[in-house]
């Protein structure tokens, strides 16, 4: 989360040319929880991540371990059938277990907690709220959650009562402590982690049983039977995985609260896109905690630079609900929505020896665990009862809309390339700030930082040449394609590209 003090451990870089059983790229949950269960069954394992562990997406996360579905049950029941729905809870009560098994064998201090959860209605209207949550509540009782009931009044005073579901054995952790702790658990059991490594090439095996090459972008090669690609959307995919998910950006606030007034649970309403509240350390000495709020998504790229707005309308939203002080803390991060609701983990779509875990929704931290849990039993060989249910390569019929609108809104994105820039000259770009410049045919992505000094980039995503979007929010380029992000001065931040914005200049005008 926020808390820059909680002790991430660092590692070191990669020195050498290796050879191992398996390399997975990415030290986050998914890869962290892929390379432990690997290790813990003698493999030997590589794990490499250009920046610290738990450095991406899962730093930034709000931590509810839920059994929950964010889609909801009733809708995979709609669009996979009722099987899959059983599946995918079967594999979301095994996720939170495994989280509580793994705090528990390797003695992490992460403040690991049991709680309910709650569905409430985003608007009261005249009783109707109460069917969407009737209608999901059968239907995850279907799938097996039966202990999921619909309670007349939830734990919250007005203006938040009135009926709520109640998912009984969710949880929360803190996520730095976590993932320092499932990270010294990957070396204890004789896992390697290297930091600082950019992967910028993935060679699949060769059909004729040859060995997976990952090369780093300083030169170095890890050669593997097995490569994991948990990157959160993957890098050695160019267009395939791309079309079937959709990047989104999702705010976050933290603000104090009087310790009793908010009662421990996860709280999630009913709206699209939905609000998530936690408390920070429920089980905590003091007057006060903190109050954690999530939402106001949007498509990554496509907020119209309005981040600041975002924050003051979760917090209006907070203040009307909860009854909070001081706001002390704000940041957002990004979520990869499938466009059929379930992750995407398995074999990646014509590979041999490649695997990914992507597509995990707001809830990733349960999708990571569970991508620990299939892909060592995949890359054994072994039938699993949930791989169809992941499956990269599954095409659902039934999630053709959703399909379509996501890809036409990427194809929507490419009028970017023909319209005037966010302003006219170089002089209009706000210190500490940056604005897409129209010069001739192209657009360059213009930084200014807080001494005046310029930085100029071609603003056209090295992956499949969309325009990029100031994020004023957390200052870096953001993609609204498929969601690569990059730092101010081009270097990449996230994929699916690997490489950054072009060097360019003032002077150019795209005409060569
Ligand atoms: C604000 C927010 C709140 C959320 N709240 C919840 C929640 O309450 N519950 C829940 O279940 N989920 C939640 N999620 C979702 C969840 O946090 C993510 O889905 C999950 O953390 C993703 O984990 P990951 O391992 O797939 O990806 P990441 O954590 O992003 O890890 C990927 C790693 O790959 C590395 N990498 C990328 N490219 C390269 C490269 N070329 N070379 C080397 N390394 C590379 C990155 O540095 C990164 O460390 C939330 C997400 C956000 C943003
Ligand atoms: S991320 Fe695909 S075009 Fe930018």
């Amino acid at each position: 989360m926020w808390d820059a003090t909680a002790e991430l451990p660092a590692f070191p870089p990669l020195a050498e040319d290796l050879d191992t059983d398996v390399c997975v790229v990415g030290a986050g949950i998914a890869g962290l929880t892929t390379a432990y269960h690997l290790a813990r069954a003698g493999r030997a394992v590589v794990v490499l991540d250009d920046g610290p562990v738990g450095g991406g997406e899962t730093g930034r996360t709000t931590a509810h371990l839920a059994t929950a579905f964010d889609d909801y049950y009733s809708e995979v029941e709609r669009l996979h059938g009722a099987r899959a729905s059983q599946l995918l809870a079967e594999s979301f009560v095994a996720g939170v277990d495994a989280i509580e098994r793994i705090v528990r064998e390797e003695d992490i201090a992460c403040d690991f907690v049991r709680l309910d959860g709650w569905w409430f209605p985003a608007v009261r209207n005249g009783g109707e709220e109460r069917d969407t949550l009737v209608e999901e509540r059968d239907a995850a009782h279907r799938a097996g959650l039966t202990d999921v009931t619909l309670e007349e009044q939830w734990p919250l005073a007005e203006p938040l009562g009135g009926p709520a579901l109640r998912f009984p054995r969710q949880a929360q952790f803190h996520i730095h402590r976590y993932i320092a702790g499932l990270a010294r658990a990957v070396v204890k059991h004789g896992g390697r982690i290297f930091m600082g490594a950019h992967v910028s090439g993935i060679e699949d095996a060769s059909e004729d049983g040859g060995r997976c090459t990952v090369t780093t972008d300083a030169g170095r090669t890890v050669r593997a039977a097995d490569v994991v690609v948990a990157t959160n959307v993957p890098i050695n995919d160019r267009v395939a995985m791309h079309t079937k998910q959709a990047p989104y950006r999702t705010y976050v606030i933290g603000a104090r609260v009087r310790r009793g007034a908010v009662p421990p649970g996860l709280y999630w309403d009913t709206a699209e896109p939905y609000h998530y509240v936690r408390l920070l350390d429920p089980q905590g000495s003091g007057d006060t905690d903190v109050l954690i709020v999530g939402g106001e998504d949007h498509k990554t790229g496509q907020g119209g630079d309005d981040e600041p707005a975002r924050f003051d309308a979760l917090e209006r939203w907070t203040r009307q609900r909860f009854p909070i002080e001081a706001v002390e803390h704000r940041w957002s991060g990004q979520v990869i929505e499938p466009v059929d609701a379930i992750a995407f983990i398995g074999r990646n779509p014509g590979s041999r020896r490649l695997w990914i875990a992507t597509g995990d929704s707001g809830n990733g931290m349960t999708h990571g665990t569970i991508a620990g849990l299939l892909l060592p039993a995949l890359i054994a060989g072994e039938d699993h009862p949930w791989a169809t249910l992941y499956d990269p390569s599954r095409v659902t019929l039934k999630a053709t809309g959703e399909w379509l609108k996501e890809n036409v809104n990427v194809a929507a994105q490419y009028r970017e390339l023909a319209t005037p820039g966010d302003v006219d000259d170089v002089a209009q770009v706000p210190a500490g700030e940056g604005r897409v410049i129209r010069r001739g045919a192209t657009k360059l992505a213009v930084h200014r930082d807080h001494d005046g000094t310029l930085t100029v980039r071609s603003a056209i995503c090295p992956h499949l040449w969309c325009v990029v979007d100031w994020n004023s929010a957390e200052k870096t380029w953001d993609c609204p394609c498929h969601g690569s992000r990059f730092a101010p001065d081009g270097s990449v931040i996230n994929g699916p590209s690997r490489a950054p914005l072009a060097e360019a200049s003032l002077d150019d005008d795209g005409a060569s």
